[in-house]
């Protein structure tokens, strides 16, 4: 033990650079229980990449947290109905549900030809950037393309996407929320905006059931081995994939131009060599991905590095360590756009790995390479300021000239 070692990732030092205090617990104590936190810290990449594959680590942690609220008599009201509508999402589930809800999800994402939104997304992108003067590159651009397209590929209307970012907003003030006394405000909005979502969609699922098209919620509707998800079972998937696939590639978009900015040599490296394109996302995910922790929940006795972690504890598993840990990449706070290998786990790992890691790079990768073509004067406008959560590692605004 290190009793002298910094472990609070949320104070202003670690939100604006989490890197040096992830190197510290890294170095001097990678398994890391923090009193702060109430969670095991882990920070070395070969601990990460094994606790994905450890069995005595569950995702199944929505529903322990509304139990024990329950047994502490906060059973009632909107925090309990939020954790019981997200506690059944595949994200949050163990096998044999995990393994079923996720059969049909990936099933719906073959039949979208990811490869064939190539087009979509670059007009999408450059609808946006032509009406983009400068100012927030997040407003103007890293914000609005990922929820519109998960809308389109959930077959919803273009009309009513801009819903789907309030939708997105609220449960991201739950799941990724600092605590405090906004706490029950937080939930009550949360809650009303999942109802309203939840209704929107099973208006969308009746009318696909009568009028099925090409988009994946009609994929998800019918499945070839006879399994069929339910209308309860569809809306909670199509509000799960347009939270997971928000906010993270909003950032992942962020943080990327970002990266490039402050590393003005690889900016012109890529626009000197387009084709770096591809392995530059890889290593801008790498270098300072849009999560920064998962968590997973302890159901059976475990040991990580020779520590005993006990069942009932809690694990955070600190994606943002393991991707900078020296002992698996070379010069691992150097930004090296042509990186290969570069097995970094930005979009997790086993079964639970990114569904939608196909679907984000693309979308990164579009935006960037628009971005770095389209605006040869790109320039920071501000200093970027971050925001203060565990979960994601997230720019308050990212305020640029063209
Ligand atoms: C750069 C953007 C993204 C990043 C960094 C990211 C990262 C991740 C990570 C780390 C996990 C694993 C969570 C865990 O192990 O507990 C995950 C799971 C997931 N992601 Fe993503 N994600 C991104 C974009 C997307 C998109 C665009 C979608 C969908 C449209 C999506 C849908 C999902 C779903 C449904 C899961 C749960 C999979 C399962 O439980 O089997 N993500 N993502």
């Amino acid at each position: 033990m290190t009793p002298a070692l910094d472990d609070d990732l949320l104070t202003p030092r670690a939100t604006a650079d989490p890197y040096a205090l992830f190197a510290e617990l890294r170095a001097h104590d990678p398994v890391h229980w923090s009193a702060q936190h109430r969670a095991w810290l882990l920070t070395r990449y070969d601990d990460v990449s094994a606790a994905f594959a450890d069995k005595a680590l569950s995702n199944d942690r929505v529903r322990p947290v509304r139990a024990a609220r329950q047994a502490r008599g906060e059973g009632a009201g909107a925090a309990d109905r939020v954790l019981e509508l997200i506690g059944e999402w595949m994200v949050v589930s163990d096998p044999p549900a995990h393994t079923r809800l996720r059969k049909l999800a990936a099933g719906a994402f073959r039949t979208q030809r990811i490869s064939a939104m190539d087009a979509r997304i670059t007009a999408l992108v450059d609808e946006l950037l032509d009406g983009f003067t400068g100012g927030d590159l997040i407003a103007g651009l890293a914000y609005p393309l990922p929820a519109t397209v998960i809308g389109a590929m959930l077959g919803a209307p273009p009309e009513d996407r801009d819903r789907f970012r309030g939708w997105s907003d609220e449960l991201a003030l739950v799941a990724f929320g600092t605590g405090g006394s906004a706490r029950a405000e937080r939930h009550e909005r949360a809650l009303a905006g999942l109802r309203e979502m939840d209704a929107y969609f099973r208006e969308l699922i009746a009318r696909r059931r009568v009028e099925p098209g090409e988009d994946m919620l009609s994929a998800m509707m019918g499945s070839d081995s006879g399994d069929r998800l339910t209308d309860d079972e569809l809306s909670a998937m199509c509000a799960l994939l347009l939270f997971a696939g928000h906010e993270t590639t909003t950032n992942s978009i962020a943080n990327a131009v970002l990266a490039l900015l402050r590393h003005p040599a690889e900016l012109a490296r890529l626009r000197a060599e387009p084709a770096l394109l591809a392995p530059a996302v890889e290593e801008l995910l790498r270098f300072d991905g849009p999560i920064k922790v998962v968590n997973r929940w302890v159901v059976a006795e475990t040991e990580i590095g020779g520590r005993r972690i006990e069942p009932g504890q809690r694990v955070h598993l600190v994606l943002a360590a393991a991707n900078r840990d020296p002992d698996r990449f070379a010069h691992p706070d150097t930004v090296d756009l042509a990186r290969s290998p570069n097995p970094h786990v930005a979009f997790g790992k086993g079964i639970h790995a990114c569904i939608g890691a196909q679907l984000a790079r693309m979308e990164t990768r579009i935006a960037v390479g628009r971005v770095v073509e389209r605006m040869p004067g790109l320039a920071l406008a501000a200093e970027p300021v971050w925001k203060p959560v565990l979960a994601s590692r997230a720019l308050e605004a990212l305020e640029v000239v063209r």
